[in-house]
Formats: C-alpha cells, structure tokens, sequence
C-alpha cells in the first residue's frame, strides 16, 4: 500500500508528541491540569441547548441538509457581521455555514491553489493552515511574526520569486498563539497588498469577541468593503463556547464562496440542523454570555500573570484571546517540546510547545486559560517547583 507523498509534511506534529506525554503522565497517576487546548471549559448559552433540544424530536431536522436547508442560518450570520461591523452581507452568495472554521481554512487551499503554488501564511501560526496548504499540493512561505514587529508580517521580505507563485494569504488576528492584535491599518495595507499582488487575503477570525481593552478587532472585509479579494472565516467555538458541536462559517467575496462551497460538497452535507438551528440562536439571541465569557477569561488571564509574576516568570498581559504566550526560561530556549512533556510528566502541568506552532514560535509555550484562577494558581505552583 502507498500513501500519497501529499501526506509526509504531516507526519510529525508535537501536538501528538504532547498527547502522548499526558497519556504516560495519566497513566502514571499523575493528576493532569491541561492548558495545552484552547478548548473552554464554559458552557454554551441556555437558549442555545433548548434550540438544540428542541430540534431533536424534530423529524424535520433529521434527513441531509442541502445549501437551501441552511438558509436560516446564513441569515442570522449575515445579520450578525451586519451588527458587529455595519457592512451589508448577502446571505445568499457571500455566507457560507461550515463544520467549524477549520474546516473552512483546511479545506480553502483546494479551492485557490494549484499544485505548485505557495500560499503565504504567518508563523507561528495555527497548524492546520499549513496542512490544508499541503493537502492542497501547495508549498508554504512562511512570514515569520516577531515580537519586535508587535507580530505582524513584513510583506516587503516576502522574496519576488515567491510571490509570482503565490495565490493565498492566511492572515488571524487576534493571533493564536501569540495573542497579539492588528489594526484596521494594517489590514488595510494587507488588502492592499492582496489586491496588487493577485492574491485571496482569507482572515480567520476565531477570537472577534475574545478582546479585553481598546477597540473590538477589526474585520478584514472592512478593509475590503467591495469585498474584491477577502474571505473571512467565523466560529461559534470561541465566543459561544460550542467547540464542539462543529459550527463556523466563511463570509466574503461571492466567488471564492462559491468555490469553497463546490469543494464542500464533495466532501459533506453540512452538519446536523439542530447544530445549526442553535448556532443561529446564538447570534441572534442575547450575547449576554459573550460578555461574561470575555470577563472570565479577563481575571484567569489577570490571576496567571500574576501568579507566574510571582513566581519571577514575567510575561506579557494578552489584549485578546484564551491564552498566554510565555518566552521560555533561557535553559529551555531551544527546547519548548522538551519543557512541556517534561513539565506534564513531572508536574502533570499541560502547555503547548511553542515549536508546535512552527519553527518561529520554538523558546515559547502557550498556556489556555481554561480553568478557574485556583487551578490556574495551582499549576503555576508546580511549574514553579518544576522550574526549581
Ligand atoms: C486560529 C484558529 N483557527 C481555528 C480554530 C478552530 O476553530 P473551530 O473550532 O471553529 O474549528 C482555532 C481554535 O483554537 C484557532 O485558534
């Protein structure tokens, strides 16, 4: 049996490493505080499960769900972005439900990319941008984020042969993992950018509601108002803690809609009408638990900084996402994966190296915030002892 050669850039991921290391430190008896998954520990809102609820008995909800079926949906998403960003949306040709948004950005790269051609995309960066480029047959430029450019990429660097080759920019701010912002100017350079250099600028957008001071993200399609080359790419997981039930959805430019939605339905025939029936009371309902989640991911993120402080590790207070990005004591500078499963086995203390993540983010570790202060307060005690 042979397996396609598309494969072999995705055989090792330290994600699996890690899974591993708290397997054996489980196993082990070792009590596991995991903050390697951005994955929260908050429920869904109330109305969201009895939208649910409701669909289930439903029998009008249990057969396959074309396009059409899904209108609903892509209506309250559309009204949403309307809301959140005041740009007119057409749910019709410029929304488009997805089974999270990472199966949006995964499956993107078929749609834009021929065999051969690079997708520019930021690392550190989220894994599966790159892994869709891959499935795609596309080769990766990677546009390294640097603290002292406040993480933004440096679209002058990007060498000309590479950019001939180029079809695709993945942009995603507020940024997993560093939690660094961007601002309206600099997507406005980038559509800029985009639109001279014949590129599709898709944003992923997981943390729009996730920020803690200044003024809410900006959308990229703000800075595309005609919508000319950008595609932008939503979750309930984040913002309606609903990760997994599977719900996101793409919005942007008609064309590469349609396109995504051609690939899509090779492969799916949307999730379940009940998911998609909550999901759509979650942006049309009240978002008074966005709120309140933005609050508690303020004073967990507020009590880890302190604590680690406390501790003598000083790092940055994030303005936005679920995690911390903590640059790692020197004796571990070249070894973030060596930290983390040493860390779990020891400590049962889980963090996401930062080498996970891409070459660039190799001397840091992701922390997610997903435990109340005390446990956090408790991990960063034995990360203290560990450290020691
Ligand atoms: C940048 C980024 N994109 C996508 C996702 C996954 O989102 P979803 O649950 O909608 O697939 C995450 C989750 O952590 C993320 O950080």
């Amino acid at each position: 049996m042979q397996i396609s050669d598309r494969l072999q850039p995705l055989q090792t991921n330290v994600f699996a490493d890690m899974d591993r290391a708290k397997a054996a430190a489980r196993a082990a008896g070792r009590e596991i505080i995991d903050l390697s998954l951005g994955s929260a520990d908050l429920p869904p809102p109330p109305h969201v499960l009895n939208a649910i609820t409701e669909s289930l008995p439903d029998s009008q909800t249990h057969g396959y769900l074309l396009f059409h079926g899904t209108q609903p949906f892509r209506q309250a998403a559309a009204q949403w972005y309307q809301q959140k960003f005041g740009l007119a949306v057409d749910p019709e040709t410029e929304v488009l439900p997805l089974i999270g948004s990472q199966e949006g950005t995964g499956h993107l790269p078929l749609a834009v990319l021929n065999p051969g051609d690079f997708a520019l995309l930021l690392v550190p960066g989220y894994p599966s941008h790159a892994g869709g480029v891959y499935l795609a047959g596309g080769q990766v430029y990677r546009m390294p984020l640097l603290a002292e450019q406040n993480y933004l990429p440096v679209f002058a660097d990007i060498p000309a042969q590479v950019l001939a080759q180029a079809k695709l920019m993945v942009l995603s701010y507020p940024h997993n993992p560093t939690t660094a912002t961007a601002s309206l100017a600099f997507f406005q350079q980038a559509v800029e950018f985009a639109q001279q250099q014949g590129l599709v600028l898709a944003h992923d957008f997981p943390y729009v509601d996730l920020y803690f001071a200044g003024s809410p993200p900006p959308s990229i399609l703000q800075a595309d108002p005609e919508k000319t080359c950008s595609i932008e790419f939503f979750t309930l997981s984040k913002s309606y803690n609903m990760g997994g039930f599977r719900v996101g959805y793409a919005i942007g430019n008609a064309q590469l809609i349609r396109a995504l939605r051609q690939v899509k339905a090779v492969v799916d025939f949307n999730q379940y009408l009940g998911i998609l029936n909550g999901a759509a009371a979650a942006l049309s309902g009240s978002q008074a638990t966005v709120t309140a989640t933005v609050e508690t991911f303020r004073q967990r993120r507020d009590a880890f900084v302190e604590a680690l402080s406390q501790i003598g590790w000083a790092v940055p207070t994030p303005e936005a996402t679920m995690y911390i990005w903590a640059k790692l004591p020197q004796a571990w500078a070249t070894d973030s994966l060596g930290f983390c499963t040493q860390l779990v086995e020891q400590t049962g203390v889980a963090a996401a190296p930062g080498s996970g993540f891409g070459k660039a983010g190799e001397g840091y570790v992701r922390f997610a915030l997903v435990h109340e202060p005390q446990i956090l307060q408790q991990a960063v005690t034995r990360i203290a002892e560990f450290l020691a």
